[in-house]
């Protein structure tokens, strides 16, 4: 297998960064350490866990990170798992990756599929752990090179938006100057990965409506008042105030996933729940949308003769790169892997993503890891999810670079003065 970076020094043998020069021996190291972490996402993957109780997986990750050398504090927001290597005094960059799986019946008789019936890591989630333990052992011989304080942050409960607010509450950021993440994309090649500077996912809200009529007979409506015909007024009211009354650059998706109301086919209802989930990019939009939309049902109701409760749970803000972070990670991956395999993506995603929490605490930037081998890769979240392995190689070598680049970029002392 060729050196990873071979065309970039032959090209420019003296003008490679102290970084770079510092990749090149990681390459070896990668080809070395790449058998095991494939065996080790596969135990991972064979072994999910739930959101919140990733006791087993956050065990294994602290045990991993303690025997590379790794400063290591476990419980840290639930059951995730905080790992420092560096001086202790330099700035401090973070990667972050997720453990939880999924409630998810695994269909795809992968001879390591999941073990545990109704669990799986259908969202990669097991490839990004790996990630995290590979970036470890990539940097746990260079202890004493780093001009950074890294600190890995492995998240639990991504899937309920709820670990990167517990981490945080537990000051997994604290000092932290830039973070790191990445997603894995079903629908970029393997060996290709994605970045977009600026928005790449959706402000994520949960909406729950209860609209309060009045019951009778099904035969006189005119003697009560029809909280169904009102919640149906609610559901496409609320889309066409939204086409009428918010900013077309600005989109936003309203959609309603369960409704529930009414006794019998002659009894006028009283009472409808709809349950709905909110999306949009725009994060001052985002910060309007809860009252906006409670005003809007409120009148809606009204206007018809009934009341409304409305609440309103912020799941995720988006997720907002920053370009400088983000304009590295595209550097580094074009050096790694040629500059065709590198893509601008043009949209955002209106998927929802709680590393957005973190991003409150300190710049940072995701990009999306192709996933798709020859035959392509089937959704995120679908029971027959089967990603390319050779995903985990790529992630590796773009994430260590990105960080090793960030080093470069800090200020720190020359390489020189290390030497
Ligand atoms: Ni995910």
């Amino acid at each position: 297998m060729p050196s990873f970076l071979s065309s970039r020094i032959d090209a420019s043998a003296q003008a490679s960064s102290a970084a770079d020069w510092l990749a090149l021996g990681l390459d070896q190291a990668l080809e070395d350490a790449l058998p095991e972490l494939i065996q080790l996402r596969r135990h991972l993957h064979r072994h999910p866990e739930l959101s919140g109780h990733e006791h087993q997986t956050a065990a294994l990750v602290a045990g991993e990170l303690r025997r590379l050398g790794w400063e290591v504090r476990e419980g840290v927001g639930c059951t995730g798992v905080v790992a420092e290597l560096g001086p202790a005094q330099a700035p401090v960059v973070a990667l972050r990756v997720d453990l939880d799986a999924l409630p998810v019946e695994e269909r795809t008789g992968l001879p390591y599929a999941s073990t545990v019936q109704g669990l799986m890591h259908a969202c990669g989630h097991d490839l990004h752990t790996t990630l995290g333990l590979g970036v470890a052992r990539l940097l746990a011989p260079l202890a004493g090179d780093l001009r950074a304080r890294v600190r890995l942050l492995f998240q639990p409960a991504e899937e309920t938006a709820q670990g990167a607010r517990w981490m945080l509450a537990d000051g997994a950021m604290e000092g932290v100057q830039a973070l790191f993440g990445v997603h894995g994309f079903p629908s970029l090649a393997v060996g290709t990965i994605g970045v977009r500077s600026g928005s790449l996912t959706a402000a994520a809200g949960e909406l729950e409506v209860e609209v309060i009529g009045e019951g009778g007979h099904g035969a006189r409506p005119h003697q009560s008042t029809d909280a169904i015909w009102i919640a149906a007024r609610v559901v496409s009211g609320l889309q066409e105030a939204i086409s009428r009354r918010l900013d077309a650059l600005h989109p936003v998706v309203v959609s309603f996933g369960r409704i529930e109301g009414g006794k019998a086919f002659n009894v006028i209802a009283d009472h409808v729940r709809l349950l709905g989930t909110v999306r949009c990019l725009d994060p001052e939009v985002h910060a309007l949308l809860p009252g906006w939309i409670e005003d809007t049902v409120v009148a809606l109701c009204r206007g018809h003769g009934g009341e409304a409760r409305v609440r309103y749970r912020e799941i995720a803000p988006p997720v907002h790169n920053d370009p400088a972070l983000t304009a590295l990670v595209e550097g580094a991956a074009r050096d790694l892997l040629g500059p065709g395999q590198v893509l601008r993506l043009e949209q955002p995603s209106l998927g929802a993503e709680d590393f957005a929490q973190l991003l409150s605490a300190a710049p940072g930037t995701m990009f999306r890891l192709g996933l798709a081998g020859p035959d392509g890769c089937t959704p995120l979240h679908s029971n027959t999810f089967a990603l390319d392995e050779g995903a985990l190689a790529v992630g590796l070598k773009v994430l260590t670079l990105s960080l090793l680049r960030w080093m470069e970029a800090g200020g720190l002392p020359a390489p020189e003065a290390r030497r």
